[in-house]
C-alpha cells in the first residue's frame, strides 16, 4: 500500500509519522520546497531503531513520486495566520491544490484522495470538480477534527475520560461547523442529562473557535497533533477497511436534501472510499445550519471555477 502525503509542514509531516509508525504502507512524504520533504523522511527513517519498528518513509520534491499511489492526503496549501479566516485563504489555496490535483490525475487515477487544504469544504468540491474523480474516492477531512475537538471539550467539562463521550459535529470545517448536541451521549445517556443548555451552547461556541484559538495562541501556523491524527484514522480506516462511520467532507447528491455540492457528514468509510453516507434525523434549526453551509460551498467554489 503506498500512502503518498503532499505538503511537508507540520500536518503532513506529521501525518506521515503517524501513518508511518502505525505500518499502515509505505509512506512518501512530497514537498515543492526543495530538500524539506527528503530531510523530514531521512529524520523521521532515523528514528525506526529507537521505536524499533522498520516502518517504510520517503520523502522527495518531486510530484511525479506520487505515481501509482493507492492514498493520496493533500496538505499542501498555506496556513492559516492570526486572525485571518479560512476563507481568506481561498484562492492562493486554490490555485495551489489544482496544480497537485491535476497531477494526482495524471498520475495516480486509481488513488483515493483525502483533502485537508483549508478552507477545507471548498477545497474539496474543488478538488472534485478538477479532477473528476468519483466521490466516493475523493472527500475532506475536517469534521473528524472538530467532533474530536467537541469530545474533549466535553471530557474536560464532565471530568470524564474523552473515550466516554460520543459526539459528532456535521457541517463546514468553518464558520458554518455545526456541533449536534442532541446526538452526544455519555456512556449511552444524553449529554443534557448533565450539563445545562447554557453550558453546552458553551461548549458549542469553543469547539467552533477552538482552531483560532490554536492559531492564536501559536502565533504562527495553526493546529497540526490533533489534524494529522484525524488523517491517520482516516488512513487507518480505509487501509483496514473498518467499514466505521467518521465525519468527512463527502459530495450529496440528495442526502440530506442537498444536492451537488460537498459538507461535512457521517460516512461509512472502507478500502473503497466512502461506502455510504449515513443520513441522520436532523432538526429543522440543524437541517437548516448544514443547507445553508453546503449552498456556501457551492458558491464559493463556483466563484474559483469562473
Ligand atoms: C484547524 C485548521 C487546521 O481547524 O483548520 O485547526
Amino acid at each position: 500500500m503506498k500512502i503518498s502525503i503532499i505538503g511537508a509542514g507540520n500536518v503532513g509531516s506529521l501525518a506521515a509519522m503517524r501513518i508511518a509508525a502505525d505500518g499502515l504502507g509505505d509512506v512518501l512524504l512530497i514537498d515543492i520546497v526543495k530538500g524539506l520533504a527528503l530531510g523530514k523522511a531521512l529524520d523521521l527513517e532515523d528514528a525506526r531503531p529507537l521505536l524499533k519498528s522498520n516502518y517504510s518513509i520517503k520523502g522527495s520534491d518531486d510530484i511525479a513520486q506520487v505515481a501509482d499511489s493507492d492514498i493520496v492526503v493533500v496538505t499542501a496549501g498555506l496556513a492559516r495566520k492570526p486572525g485571518m479566516t479560512r476563507e481568506e485563504l481561498l484562492l492562493k489555496n486554490a490555485q495551489i491544490l489544482k496544480d497537485v490535483c491535476l497531477k494526482i490525475k495524471e498520475l495516480a487515477q486509481n488513488a483515493i484522495v483525502v483533502i485537508v487544504t483549508n478552507p477545507l469544504d471548498i477545497m474539496t468540491f474543488y478538488a472534485l470538480k478538477v479532477t473528476g474523480f468519483k466521490p466516493n474516492k475523493l472527500f475532506g477531512m475536517g469534521i473528524s477534527l472538530d467532533t474530536a475537538r467537541f469530545i474533549n471539550l466535553i471530557a474536560q467539562e464532565l471530568h470524564l475520560p474523552a473515550t466516554d463521550i460520543e459526539a459528532l459535529v456535521m457541517g463546514a470545517h468553518g464558520e458554518g461547523m455545526l456541533p449536534l448536541p442532541s446526538f452526544a451521549k455519555v456512556k449511552g445517556v444524553k449529554l443534557d442529562e448533565f450539563i445545562s443548555d447554557d453550558k453546552i451552547k458553551s461548549l458549542i461556541n469553543n469547539t467552533v473557535n477552538r482552531g483560532a484559538q490554536i492559531v492564536a495562541n501559536l502565533g504562527t501556523g495553526s493546529a497540526f497533533f490533533a489534524p494529522s491524527a484525524a488523517i491517520a484514522a482516516i488512513v487507518k480506516t480505509i487501509v483496514k477497511d473498518e467499514k466505521r462511520t467518521i465525519g468527512l467532507c463527502s459530495y450529496l447528491n440528495g442526502q440530506y436534501g442537498i444536492k451537488d455540492t460537498c459538507i461535512g457528514v457521517p460516512c461509512r468509510l472502507g478500502k473503497n472510499g466512502i461506502e455510504q453516507i449515513v443520513e441522520l434525523d436532523l432538526s429543522k434549526e440543524e437541517l437548516a445550519v448544514l443547507t445553508k453551509s453546503a449552498a456556501a460551498v457551492a458558491q464559493a467554489t463556483s466563484q474559483i471555477l469562473a
